[in-house]
């Protein structure tokens, strides 16, 4: 079994067999995982290069720990400590990095299409962590791990996802990855925050949360996007909490099974209470170690395609 392509840019019309395989793949990594040695020498001399253009904690750290429990040689280049602070360019920085002969990009960008623009100047295997409010693929396939983890299926479930949906990469490749799984997927935001004319992907529209709550077993909460001017959007940090937050009032007052994801880094009261990102109803540090397993699963996918 393998994947039908050699990249992973997005989730848009990557089919469902092989988000099947990626995720059934991850499962065995998940169990690598609880192993006292959690280590094996799938990728044993392929080189992997981190390639960061914008901050992050989970993804970065995830697809490097994932790369050496997969034994490969791991390479991180961020944009503070490069040439790049000298004015070269991203084609010569790639370039540069591919004579060193390395197998695979991971690639976050602030810019939508980088990782696609790779596929055309390097001959590595592309792996799309993050381009600009375009695509996160690797966190719509954990996010859709740990629902599957809690639930047991995909298939026919409600999932909303909630917030500042107009400058989330995740609400996309969640949007497309959990379609294809035939999942029900609805957004939930201020009219500001939802882009015009999404129902178009199949996807329907909330404006209130209580709403939501209501019709929906899963909530994918978004991290308000401030560095993307998010906060033009609405009146206030406070007025957005008080309309759209999500707190342990609002949840048991619906006195039904609901699960919370957040993709990370959270905004402590604004999307999620305190008490909330802290509580029962959140799987948010299942997600983190998933995501290892995930990524993990990815790379052995990718790196292991004749
Ligand atoms: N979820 C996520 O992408 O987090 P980071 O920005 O910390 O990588």
């Amino acid at each position: 079994m393998s994947l039908s392509n050699r990249h992973l840019l997005g989730l848009h019309g990557v089919p469902k067999e092989d988000i099947q395989l990626i995720l059934e793949t991850a499962r065995t990594f998940r169990e690598v995982l609880e192993r006292p040695i959690k280590k094996v020498p799938t990728l044993q001399g392929k080189t992997i290069v981190n390639l960061f253009y914008e901050n992050s904690t989970r993804t970065r750290i995830s697809f490097e720990l994932a790369q050496k429990r997969l034994s490969a040689d791991t390479i991180n280049f961020s944009t503070s400590t490069s040439s790049a602070k000298k004015g070269e360019t991203f084609k010569d920085t790639v370039r540069n990095i591919e004579a060193m002969k390395v197998d695979m990009i991971v690639v976050r960008h602030q810019s939508a299409g980088v990782p696609q623009y790779l596929t055309r100047i390097s001959k590595a295997n592309i792996i799309n962590a993050g381009d600009g409010i375009h695509e996160h693929p690797t966190q719509g396939l954990l996010d859709m791990y740990s629902i599957r983890e809690k639930f047991g299926r995909l298939e026919g479930l409600k999932v909303c996802i909630v917030g500042d949906v107009a400058h989330s990469r995740v609400a996309l490749s969640n949007i497309f990855g959990l379609k294809t799984m035939g999942a029900e997927v609805s957004v939930c935001g201020p009219a500001t925050m939802i882009p015009l004319g999404i129902e178009t992907l199949g996807v329907k529209v909330y404006h209130r949360i209580d709403e939501a709550m209501a019709k929906n077993e899963v909530l994918n909460v978004l991290r308000i996007q401030l560095e993307r001017d998010a906060g033009k959007r609405i009146p206030s940090l406070r007025e957005y909490h008080k309309f759209f937050g999500i707190t342990s009032e609002r949840i048991e007052k619906h006195n039904r099974e609901i699960v919370i994801l957040h993709p990370g880094p959270i905004n402590r009261g604004v999307e999620l209470s305190s008490e909330v990102a802290d509580g029962p109803y959140q799987v948010i540090l299942d997600q983190v170690t998933n995501g290892v397993a995930v990524r993990m699963a990815v790379l052995y996918l990718l790196g292991t395609m004749h």
